[in-house]
């Protein structure tokens, strides 16, 4: 089979690299991929939202199945655009990736199928916005409602910060016309805890769970990040956890978008807070996350094409989905000043004998060489029987990897291991 991946990130290289365990896939396109792949794709130089450019490449070189893993190109229908010319795809289509693009939609979907989230209020005009705030409780948090790469929500902890943060986005634009319209919600508190899940639109099968560590610095401090590292299971997701969100969150979703005439086929991740009310939703993904697929993956033993196509065909409910008793860690390799501003173009040397998986994210090729392109440059993961053993090997690879300007998060799982010792 040939497939083709759209996207260019970690992400991608871990779908990629479990793609091509199935004995029949013979080529996977990445669309644009990154040159740190090139052992186990073939990169092509079309970028993930340039719809018309992936439907002519997909039919031009006869590809037989496509897997759409970031959020923009779902969002502006290109599986649709894919499945019009008879491309079977992994991924939902626009009317059902709506569930990430607009935070106005997902909380009005909520609220109608009373599914647990934070209370929130909507607002397209700015001074009924600034005039809802002078009585909002405090902190508060402001998001915009569409895409804006993981930068579209700001916890406002004092008044002031609240009402800048709404003049940013509905007067300054800074989020372009994804700020037009914004959600104005209850701040909750708890351990938040990822979920992706496989569904077909009518079953839904959770994936393990994990945690993402999106601040930038040691300690959970600094900026918000697209996420510096990331374990699996996570420990915050028990038995009792896992049964309640499948009855009040993962179920109740599915449904809802069916009787919206939205069914969602693909991958759908529950962004969840286990609050003292018990899980809420904070946010949907339309696609699995990055980086939380670089440990999930690894941990998946069906094979990931099988599962997929099962998707597709809206038979999942009779294909079993097996994950590893064990534990994955992640650790983000980023360029020092991510996610400001920051240097690239510097050589990359990964050694040969690495006992981890070596996600390639922002690297590129140049002059016959390896060298850094983004802010988060290689994800290293590792698997174990256990977290502690799994977090030794992932760091113990990780300081392996040289580049110059490298940082990454000495803490990662450490939240993880201490909720263990409770
Ligand atoms: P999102 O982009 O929606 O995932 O939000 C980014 C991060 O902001 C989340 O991972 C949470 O840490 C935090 N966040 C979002 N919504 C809330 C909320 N209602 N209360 C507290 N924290 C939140
Ligand atoms: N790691 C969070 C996300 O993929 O949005």
């Amino acid at each position: 089979m040939k497939l083709l991946v759209v996207g260019g990130g970690g992400r991608e290289h871990a779908i990629i690299k479990k793609l091509k365990e199935n004995p029949t896939v013979e080529t996977i396109y990445a669309l644009p991929g990154n040159g740190g792949m090139v052992d186990d794709c073939t990169p092509v130089p079309i970028t993930a939202t340039d719809i018309d450019a992936i439907v002519t490449f997909a039919l031009d070189a006869k590809v037989d199945y496509a897997v759409v893993a970031p959020d923009d190109p779902l969002v502006l229908g290109c599986v649709d655009a894919l499945e019009a010319k008879g491309i079977p795809c992994f991924g939902p289509r626009a009317n059902a990736a709506i569930i990430e693009g607009s935070k106005v939609f997902s909380k009005n979907l909520m609220k109608k199928y009373g599914i647990p989230t934070a209370k929130y209020e909507v607002f397209s005009d700015l001074d009924a916005a600034l005039g809802y705030l002078e009585t909002a409780p405090l902190p508060t948090v402001i998001k915009a409602d569409g895409l804006a790469l993981g930068k579209g929500v700001i916890i406002a902890q004092t008044l002031s910060e609240a009402k800048e943060a709404v003049h940013a986005m509905m007067e300054d634009k800074r989020f372009g016309k994804s700020g037009e319209r914004i959600v104005i919600e209850e701040y909750l508190e708890g351990p938040e805890i990822s979920v992706l899940s496989f569904t077909d639109g009518k079953t839904v099968v959770p994936m393990v769970s994990s945690m993402d560590h999106k601040r930038g610095g040691d300690g959970d401090t600094g900026l918000n990040t697209g996420g510096m590292g990331t374990i699996a299971p996570n420990p915050f997701y028990t038995p009792e956890v896992a049964e309640r969100c499948m009855r009040e969150i993962f179920l109740p979703t599915i449904r809802a978008m069916a009787a919206e005439g939205r069914p969602f086929k693909g991958c759908l991740y529950f962004g969840l807070m286990l609050t003292a009310d018990g899980p809420k939703v904070i946010e949907y993904n339309c696609r699995f996350g990055d980086p939380e697929t670089q440990v999930v993956l690894p941990l998946l033993k069906t094979d990931l094409l099988t599962v997929m196509q099962a998707v597709t065909e809206e038979r999942l409910a009779d294909c079993p989905v097996e994950f590893s008793d064990g534990a994955a860690a992640c650790v983000i390799l980023a360029s020092e000043g991510y996610p400001g501003s920051y240097q690239k173009g510097y050589p990359v040397r990964i050694p040969d004998d690495l006992n981890a998986e070596v996600f390639a994210a922002g690297v590129k090729v140049q002059d016959g060489q390896l060298v850094t392109s983004g802010g988060r440059v290689l994800g290293v993961t590792a698997t174990a029987p256990t977290l502690p053993e799994a977090l030794q090997k992932a760091y113990a690879a990780a300081e392996q990897i040289r580049f110059e300007n490298a940082f990454y998060r000495r803490d990662i799982g450490k939240r993880a291991l201490a909720a263990k010792e409770e």
